[in-house]
């Protein structure tokens, strides 16, 4: 019996559901669902993923990426052609994927439509139809025209920004986060030469910037642990501590890690306590690669009764990220205006016991990826209040290799993803260096 090698549709929905658009529908269903989860956690634990090879991998990161930086732009632009929203959250998603292909990511129109009807057919059978018509009256619109007028950034967020640094820098925060980030890489030895060869250009200290890249794991170095993938403001915070050899830094929330290859690669001696055991496996991972080898404790910082007596504590919290939206524009979708609070209760408890570590000379850099007040200046201003007997001392900003920041009058610094915006933008970071009152 000859088999035909023309996929049925049956056959054809089958191996769609297996698919990278099935796996980023995956991912968007479980992000914008009841109970959401973080994007990239739900797309590095897919079973599917596996299953997908480096090319389809990244294409599909790239489209569920795409669908939630401009997700009320692809709705805008679908609500034309839709005569009532579909109440499925899944055939809605298949729709912004599809949109997300044609308006741009500029997929040829035979492939996007085709695949994402398949998708239809296996995910959402009595859409199909639907999704086939409405895809095909899409085709040749612009993005631009649907999204005139709209903000992507909710209104509670957008007036934090807008109440912190103004309403100008707030508009220049909604157009950095519009599109994919390059690639940042810290790369400490030899920089000059990596960046020949992969392709990229110096920033800061020691970033090399990457724009165009195939997959992480196959680019030269990776695998000798030349290099570790970091955003380039992410990679300028641990210089602020000065010169760290020989000296005992303990590294509180360090997984993944790129902190910890920093004060590693700087001779200090290093103890790493990260309290998520999945965080701490990769944590394990980097190092290995890297060939560092921090002392590397699982355990929740402020129950951990170990250590004491460091010459210096790097705290990177945990925080609502508002400050990576470029890397994680999930983050647009899923916060919640009570998040900060939440989330500086959680770092006053990690501060206190950050403080606790430290030796009487000791010092301490509390750093957050997030853009907030509560979880930045409002936490160092309650930290005064709170007559810990720590107050910042300002930081070195010729430390940060000539990257743009604001520092404030109390010598406490943030970086801003409406900054470098010609080189392709840098995440936004707040950062405090602390001392005891003499
Ligand atoms: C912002 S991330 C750290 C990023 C890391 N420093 C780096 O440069 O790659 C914060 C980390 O803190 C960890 N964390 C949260 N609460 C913690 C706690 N109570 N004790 C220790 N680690 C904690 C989280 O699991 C997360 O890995």
């Amino acid at each position: 019996m000859r088999l035909s090698t023309r996929a049925t549709p049956a056959g054809s929905a089958r191996k769609a559901a297996g698919s990278a658009r099935s796996l980023a529908l995956d991912v968007l269903d479980g992000c914008l669902g009841l109970k959401p989860r973080a994007a990239e956690s739900l797309f590095d634990n897919h079973p599917g993923l596996g299953r997908l090879d480096a090319r389809d991998r990244a294409f599909s990161r790239l489209l569920y990426a795409s669908c939630l930086r401009r997700m009320k732009a692809l709705d805008a632009a679908l609500a034309a052609h839709v005569k009532k929203t579909p109440k499925s959250l899944t055939l809605l998603n298949i729709l912004r994927l599809g949109a997300a292909q044609l308006l741009i990511l500029e997929t040829p129109p035979h492939a996007a439509l085709k695949e994402t009807v398949d998708l239809a057919r296996a995910k959402a059978p009595h859409g199909a139809g639907m999704v086939n018509a409405v895809l095909r009256r899409l085709v040749g619109s612009r993005l631009a025209d649907a999204a005139a007028g709209i903000r992507e950034t909710p209104s509670w967020l957008h007036e934090s920004w807008a109440q912190a640094f103004g309403e100008r820098e707030a508009d220049g925060l909604e157009a950095a986060h519009g599109g994919e980030p390059p690639l940042d890489i810290t790369c400490p030895v030899d920089r000059e030469a990596w960046a020949e060869r992969l392709g990229g250009i110096c920033l800061g200290k020691a970033t090399i910037r990457l724009r165009d890249h195939g997959a992480i794991g196959e680019l030269a170095g990776y695998g000798e642990g030349r290099w570790w993938v970091q955003d380039v403001a992410a990679a300028a915070l641990v210089p602020l501590l000065g010169d760290v050899a020989g000296r005992h830094v303990l590294d509180i929330g360090a997984a993944p890690g790129g902190k910890t290859a920093q004060l590693c690669a700087a001779g200090a001696r290093v103890t790493a306590i990260e309290s998520s055991d999945a965080r701490a496996v990769r944590l394990r991972e980097n190092m290995k690669r890297l060939g560092f080898a921090p002392e590397i404790i699982v355990a929740d910082a402020c129950e951990w009764t170990g250590g004491g007596g460091f010459d210096a504590v790097l705290l990177d919290a945990p925080c609502t990220a508002t400050g990576t939206i470029r890397r994680h524009p999930d983050i647009l979708r899923v916060r919640k205006p009570s998040d900060a609070a939440r989330m500086a209760r959680q770092q006053r408890r990690l501060l206190e016991a950050a403080i606790r570590q430290l030796s009487p000379d000791g010092v301490l850099l509390y750093a957050v990826c997030s853009l907030q007040h509560e979880e930045g200046p409002g936490q160092i201003e309650r930290l005064a209040s709170d007559a810990t007997g720590m107050e910042p001392v300002p930081v070195d900003a010729t430390r940060l290799g000539g990257l743009p920041a604001h520092v404030h009058a109390d010598g406490t610094l943030r970086t801003s993803p409406a900054d470098l915006a010609d080189e392709g933008g840098m995440d936004g970071f707040f950062a405090a260096l602390l001392k005891r009152h003499a």
